[in-house]
């Protein structure tokens, strides 16, 4: 597997802890796209790098922190095929896999300690998606951004 990376600088310390727990514990190959340092930036510039390499396969999943990771979440949902959960609790986070299929996971450094991040981020790894009925809800949500990039008539 390998996972895409991004911050803005409210995420930048906690992304350099999980980058370090993936490449160095877990043995996962990880690409980051920035930022590379705790200077001001916008989080939209960074959740839509790594929301588009995982929308064309170039990652198979993502991580985006930001200060709370609703920044970067509502950013990376905007592109297709993205599904990004900001979780704050191990349970969201298995949920976020086992139902809703999630391939971003969204941290809030400002929210979560560290230690409560690589557990969270232990449980997403490590949940799989339960298809199903779940697939059925799912599949459903590529209907949902066909009509409003092609213009669908919205019901
Ligand atoms: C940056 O101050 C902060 O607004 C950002 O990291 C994030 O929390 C936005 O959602």
């Amino acid at each position: 597997m390998k996972i895409g990376i991004g911050s803005d600088h409210g995420g930048y310390n906690l992304k350099e802890l999980l980058k370090d727990y993936l490449r160095e514990k877990a043995g996962i190959e990880v690409e980051d796209y920035g930022t590379f340092d705790s200077r001001s930036v916008d989080y939209p510039d960074f959740a839509l790098k790594v929301a588009r390499a995982v929308a064309s396969g170039e990652v198979d999943r993502g991580i985006l922190c930001c200060g709370t990771g609703i920044g970067v979440a509502i950013t990376a949902n905007k592109v297709p095929g993205v599904r990004a959960a900001v979780c704050s609790d191990t349970f969201s986070a298995r949920m976020s896999r086992e139902h809703n299929d999630a391939n971003i996971l969204c941290l809030g450094e400002r929210v979560v300690g560290p230690g409560l991040a690589l557990e969270i981020l232990k449980v997403w790894l490590e949940s799989e998606f339960e298809g199903g009925r779940h697939k059925r809800r799912v599949d459903k949500i590529p209907a949902v951004e066909r009509q409003y990039i092609e213009g669908e008539s919205v019901q």
